[in-house]
């Protein structure tokens, strides 16, 4: 059985995770039961199913974090190296009257990501929203760069879309309507001079998310944002040493802030989004013309 719509109501409190709390769907369609630990307190609150976010403790997974908790998804807020941070969004999310719970998974490891994705649908009673978001660069020549810098690059920048889309997928099949969305870069069209194994993980996510597109629709729609420059700590230090050289070639004059790839990614992730699927979508600020 589909399930429908996906903003209900949960009453009561259930601190112990026991029994089968009532849930029902928005649109009456259907009456299932949530098996979660929807009630950290005494508050009545909306959710819309899950969104898991990898990489969401700061910078452009944050942003997509707090608009897709606004919006009313329970959220995951997954982190490696920053469990402070990832702690104070959690409790900014729920200070906010959102829901969300601090996992540390590493991308690029499949039982950590399947464990992330099991615990989001354990508490919000499923996933309708996957962003791959978890990523790094690394500055080095090809000369300079060693087998295991290449398959970390590719573990986390690549491998751990699929790891978080594999592990997602029987809950997303459940639903009449899900998304993915992969956050890939201006680098997987443009190369990089200094990390061409970013690069070729960020083209690969490309055909990962054509690939998805066509084999899991008509339900499941993929698509990937390739971000420009993004005021984030992944090129602080490159625009603290050449940030006017940076904006000057960038035709909108500035680097982008993470809210606004963050409010790209919540459209693909509404119901509205339904007919766009395969795609690519650059937020660049028109660098890739000049
Ligand atoms: N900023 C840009 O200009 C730009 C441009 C194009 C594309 N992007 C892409 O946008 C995405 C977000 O980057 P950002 O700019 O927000 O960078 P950021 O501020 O450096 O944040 C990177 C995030 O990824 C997480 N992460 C790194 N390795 C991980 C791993 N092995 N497992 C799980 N999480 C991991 C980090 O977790 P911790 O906090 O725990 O370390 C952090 O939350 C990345 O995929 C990046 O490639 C960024």
């Amino acid at each position: 059985m589909l399930r429908k719509a996906g903003l209900g109501m949960i009453t009561g409190d259930n601190p112990k995770n026991e029994g089968l709390t009532p849930f029902k769907c928005a649109e009456g369609a259907d009456l299932f039961y949530n098996p979660c630990t929807m009630t950290t307190n005494d508050k009545t609150k909306s959710v819309k199913l899950g969104a898991v976010i990898t990489g969401s403790a700061r910078g452009i997974g944050a942003a997509i974090a707090r608009k897709l908790a606004a919006s009313g998804y329970g959220v995951s807020i997954n982190y490696v190296s920053g469990e402070e941070k990832a702690r104070r969004l959690v409790e900014e999310i729920e200070a906010s009257g959102g829901r969300a719970f601090a996992h540390h998974a590493d991308a690029g490891d499949y039982e950590q990501v399947k464990s992330l994705v099991e615990e989001t649908s354990r508490r919000y009673g499923g996933i309708r929203i996957v962003v791959n978001n978890a990523g790094f660069s690394q500055h080095t020549t090809i000369d300079q760069m060693s087998v295991d810098d290449w398959n970390r690059a590719i573990a986390v920048n690549l491998s751990g879309a699929f790891y978080t889309v594999k592990a997602a997928l029987p809950y997303m099949r459940e639903l009449d309507w899900a998304r993915i969305i992969s956050i890939c870069s201006l680098r997987a069209m443009t190369g990089s001079n200094h990390g061409a194994h970013y690069a070729a993980a960020k083209s690969g996510l490309i055909g990962l998310t054509k690939s998805l597109a066509l084999e899991l629709a008509p339900t499941i729609t993929a698509n990937a944002i390739s971000p420009g420059y993004t005021n984030t700590d992944m090129n602080a230090a490159a625009l603290a040493k050449n940030g006017d050289a940076i904006r000057a070639m960038i035709p909108a004059g500035r680097v982008a802030e993470p809210e606004e790839i963050a409010a790209l990614a919540a459209f693909l992730a509404s119901e509205e989004a339904g007919y766009i699927t395969g795609e690519t979508i650059n937020a660049n600020g028109g660098i890739y013309m000049r």
